[in-house]
């Protein structure tokens, strides 16, 4: 049977739209899943919502909605983002849901009839304005609000406690025999160093607002947000219900790996574990605190528009390139900062020069030299290939290490390494000299099996991490399905590569100063003002739509019109018989040869028309802004495949 990978992120806030910062754990969580499946793990990502608590019962007042459906909107967003961005979680559990409040409202119940959970006072300073509590430490300099600076009062409220002092002695017990439960170890040492301060029983109810989960045996109470949200995950997984198998595979299995953002460590790390021996359910888990991202200023702020948010960047640059630029550039155990110069710089260097470009260069050699096929020729070897094959044996190896302790960033940069590894065996095997001579073509192809063969390794490793520009490098390499697997990591066993007649590059260059400012110019939020309302007086109904018919076109020719200088002529594959010809308004925008292979969306019922004496029969979708314009392409689609 396989082992068990029960992964889980923090369940977010729904009071605001989530930026790159809240992302990252999903996305780092995504790429830790998918690398333990490969290597054929049992495993199941959990991600969710923490829906309760004063401030979004506020949040949905300022809109004017009842909570539910402010809530319910902020749940639908979420899903669709992470749908967006590819992330492969299992479930997604939201605290409003049943299934997670009857699981609550049975632990509170049981630990107030254990005596672990009683009913005291709770003192604290309350800010009218903000309707919140504070305790004394919290507060700022003469007792003003954290938050808005203004006075506070002292009030007392009736409220149910959690003895974590009974648990303090047995936690830091447990931490100290299990020196990996919490990662980095800093982190580990802040807790620990807190616990030993010693710990105060903690309020776990409120009575001042209504919006959370109703203690059962007295309703004026609702839970308090950590009880409700820690629980989330083992009510997801049906725990003390009678369809509880998901808990008993999971969370009695081999690995359970909670992953925070440093802000809630203290939470996962003595609340959440006091609260698992309470209920006498083992530990089980590690947990991993990463830092933040920050802006160059310091923390990311909508006032100073220093927000990125991840659909910005995955509209103008791609999904492969947010996460590359995501889980490269926070270091293990540190913050990160995303500048528009160190990301166009990573999407540059790291991404279109050192790896796109090798994969470019590997295809185009071996179809100038063995007509797109290769295989493995042991007749000659280069004496520079033994330091290139025990590169990527240790690059395997501490790939794998890294990926296991959470060092993803080491992990890439490992990756990066082996990649300039596999450009420098060009340099030093040089084969367009070898081609020069007619007896060395035993040692070019042993040459370019070697570049083949390094980069389906690149190719594997870099499957969690980059899904889609894996698959495309698998495509154009000509990688068998079945050597795509992490069990096929051993140098030799590709065999041969029949690859793609013409290589498309995986991560075109980017323009570097036009690109910098741009990036600028949205993040600060200028190019919102500039988009003008939808003519509500126009629409278009379901059918006007289904009338075009669209398809992927591959451009095959592409000429400047002879009479318009606006205009280019191209010849387009739309898996017709025949191609097309599509006169298109974009000389301006492209150079023809720059469009040559581009899949693009093509209009091909539209009645043909002839401009300035050459015929167009279809259009091309693009799209525009002052500056610039842009065709829209695919990556994996195929000539004349629907669009809808
Ligand atoms: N609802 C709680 C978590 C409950 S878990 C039982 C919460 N939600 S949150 O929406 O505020 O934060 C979600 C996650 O985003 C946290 O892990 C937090 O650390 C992380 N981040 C928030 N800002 C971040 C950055 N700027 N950078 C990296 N992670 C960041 O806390």
């Amino acid at each position: 049977m396989n082992k068990t990978y029960y992964i889980t992120t923090p369940i977010y806030y729904p009071s605001g739209k989530l930026h790159i910062g809240n992302t990252y754990t999903t996305v780092f969580c995504d790429a830790l899943k998918r690398y333990k499946a490969l290597r054929g793990y049992d495993t199941y990502y959990l991600t969710g919502m923490d829906e309760h608590g004063k401030k979004i019962e506020t949040v949905a007042e300022e809109r004017n909605l009842h909570p539910l459906d402010h809530v319910d909107e902020m749940a639908k967003e979420t899903r669709a983002l992470w749908d967006r961005m590819g992330i492969t979680y299992d479930d997604f559990i939201r605290t409003t849901e049943k299934r997670h409040k009857t699981v609550v409202q049975k632990i509170f119940e049981q630990l107030i009839e254990q005596g672990d959970i009683y009913l005291g006072t709770y003192k604290g300073y309350y800010c009218m304005p903000c309707e919140s509590f504070f305790t004394e430490t919290q507060l700022g300099d003469n007792h003003t609000c954290p938050d808005c600076g203004r006075e506070t009062s002292q009030l007392e409220e009736e409220s149910y406690f959690l003895k974590l002092s009974k648990y303090q002695k047995r936690l830091l017990n447990y931490i100290e025999e299990h020196p990996d439960f919490i990662t980095p170890a800093s982190r580990k040492n802040e807790v620990v160093s807190f616990i030993k301060q010693g710990l105060n029983d903690l309020s776990v109810s409120r009575t001042t607002f209504d919006w959370g989960i109703k203690v059962i045996s007295n309703p004026k109470h609702v839970v308090y947000v950590w009880i409700d949200a820690l629980s989330n995950y083992i009510s997801a997984l049906g725990y003390n219900t009678d369809h509880d198998q998901l808990f008993q595979k999971y969370w009695h299995g081999d690995e359970v790996v909670h992953v925070t953002g440093k802000d809630i460590i203290r939470f996962h790390a003595i609340y959440w574990p006091i609260l698992l021996m309470a209920l006498d359910i083992p530990i089980n888990f590690r947990l991993h605190a990463h830092g933040f991202y920050q802006a160059k200023e310091g923390k990311m702020s909508k006032s100073k528009g220093s927000v990125v948010y991840p659909d910005t960047i995955i509209n103008q640059y791609g999904l492969d390139e947010l996460r590359y630029f995501l889980l490269r550039e926070l270091p293990y155990g540190g913050d990160g900062i995303f500048t528009p110069e160190s990301f166009i710089e990573r999407v540059n260097y790291d991404l279109a020069n050192d790896f796109g470009n090798l994969l470019n260069r590997t295809i185009s050699m071996i179809n100038k030299y063995f007509d797109g096929h290769i295989s493995r020729n042991p007749d000659e070897t280069h004496e520079a290939d033994q330091a290139l094959e025990s590169h990527i044996e240790d690059t395997i190896k501490q790939y794998k290490e890294n990926m296991e302790t959470f060092k993803v960033s080491e992990a890439i940069k490992g990756l990066w390494s082996l990649i300039s590894r596999t450009n420098k065996y060009i340099d030093e095997t040089t084969p367009w000299v070898l081609a020069k001579d007619l007896e060395q073509k035993d040692m070019l192809e042993n040459v370019m099996f070697h570049l083949a063969e390094s980069l389906r390794h690149i190719g594997i490793l870099l499957t969690p991490i980059l899904p889609d520009a894996s698959k495309d490098l698998f495509k154009q390499l000509g990688v068998h399905e079945k050597l795509q697997s992490f069990d096929t990591l051993s140098f030799g066993l590709g065999k041969s590569f029949e690859v793609v007649k013409k290589p498309n590059p995986l991560f075109p260059r980017l323009d570097s100063e036009k690109e910098i400012e741009k990036l600028k110019s949205i993040i600060r939020g200028e190019h919102d003002e500039d988009i003008e309302p939808v003519d509500e007086t126009n629409l278009a109904s379901i059918d006007d739509f289904n009338k075009l018919e669209l398809r992927v076109g591959q451009v095959l020719q592409a000429r400047y019109h002879p009479n318009a200088d606006k205009l280019l002529v191209l010849s387009v594959d739309t898996g017709e018989k025949q191609p097309r010809q599509i006169v298109a308004g974009i000389a301006k925008h492209y150079e023809p040869e720059t469009l040559i292979n581009k899949k693009l969306i093509v209009i091909v019922n539209l009645e043909p028309v002839t401009l300035r004496g050459e015929q167009s029969e279809g259009m091309l979708l693009a799209g525009s802004n002052k500056e610039s314009m842009e065709v829209l392409t695919v990556k994996n689609l195929n000539p004349g495949d629907h669009v809808q």
